[in-house]
């Protein structure tokens, strides 16, 4: 399993306060049955430009690895947060995860106006990145389902947190945007151990359990697939 969306490099964001939260963090997602686990600390354009975020955020991997003995594949990317102009930002591309081409974007949780929309198109363009909405499942009570249909079609891939699988009010609705093809990634959005910690091996349960085996390793290749795992 692949868990696409955490924030467990320490002291870097509001995630992982320690190395040994971290580690423990780690542990945690490899007992709930994760083997890759994506590192995807706050990117904000304010708070500074790619190169320093890229610097700051390999000495908190470098910490990390000191420390962490388990097997789990640890995979570098960003939970980049747009802004307007954000297609014009130089070195974007090396905010992409691993080199596996894909960026991780985050949107702001109100209507989007279309500008964005448009300036998503122009994102979804561009030739060496392929766009992945983090936590689609916050905005979608925010935007009539027409944009998401818009966006997809565009090239944009949708990444869903563990959570919504698992709230009673929300599971049947995220069993049926996986089953359609509408969710291609799973995260644990996982920020420490007490707060907000993951929970995603209880959500890939849950899907097992309504879509079947069968489903979940096809999940679980693709995203294998489109990390270039496979090679
Ligand atoms: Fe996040």
């Amino acid at each position: 399993m692949i868990d696409w969306h955490t924030h467990i490099l320490p002291q870097l964001d509001d995630g992982s306060k320690s190395v040994k939260e971290s580690v423990l963090l780690i542990n945690d997602l490899q007992s709930q049955g994760v083997d890759t686990i994506i590192a995807t600390p706050h990117f904000y354009a304010n708070d500074g430009d790619v190169s320093s975020f890229i610097k700051r955020r390999n000495g908190s991997f470098a910490k990390l690895q000191n420390a962490n003995n388990s097997d789990v594949r640890l995979l570098l990317g960003a939970e980049v947060r747009y802004y307007p102009g954000i297609s014009r930002l130089e070195d974007l591309d090396k905010l992409q995860i691993d080199d596996s081409g894909l960026l991780l974007l985050e949107m702001p949780t109100a209507k989007w106006t279309e500008y964005m929309l448009h300036e998503l198109e122009q994102l979804a363009l561009l030739p060496n990145l392929k766009i992945v909405m983090a936590h689609v499942d916050r905005y979608l009570k925010i935007q009539p389902f027409q944009v998401f249909e818009r966006l997809i079609e565009s090239g944009i891939l949708m990444q869903a947190n563990a959570e919504f699988f698992i709230d009673f009010f929300s599971k049947r609705k995220a069993l049926q945007l996986l089953q359609n093809g509408f969710i291609r990634f799973l995260g644990s959005d996982c920020h420490g151990i007490k707060i907000r910690p993951p929970v995603i091996g209880k959500a890939f349960g849950v899907i097992e359990n309504k879509l079947g085996t069968d489903f979940v390793n096809y999940f679980n290749e693709y995203g294998r697939y489109m990390l270039k795992l496979n090679k």
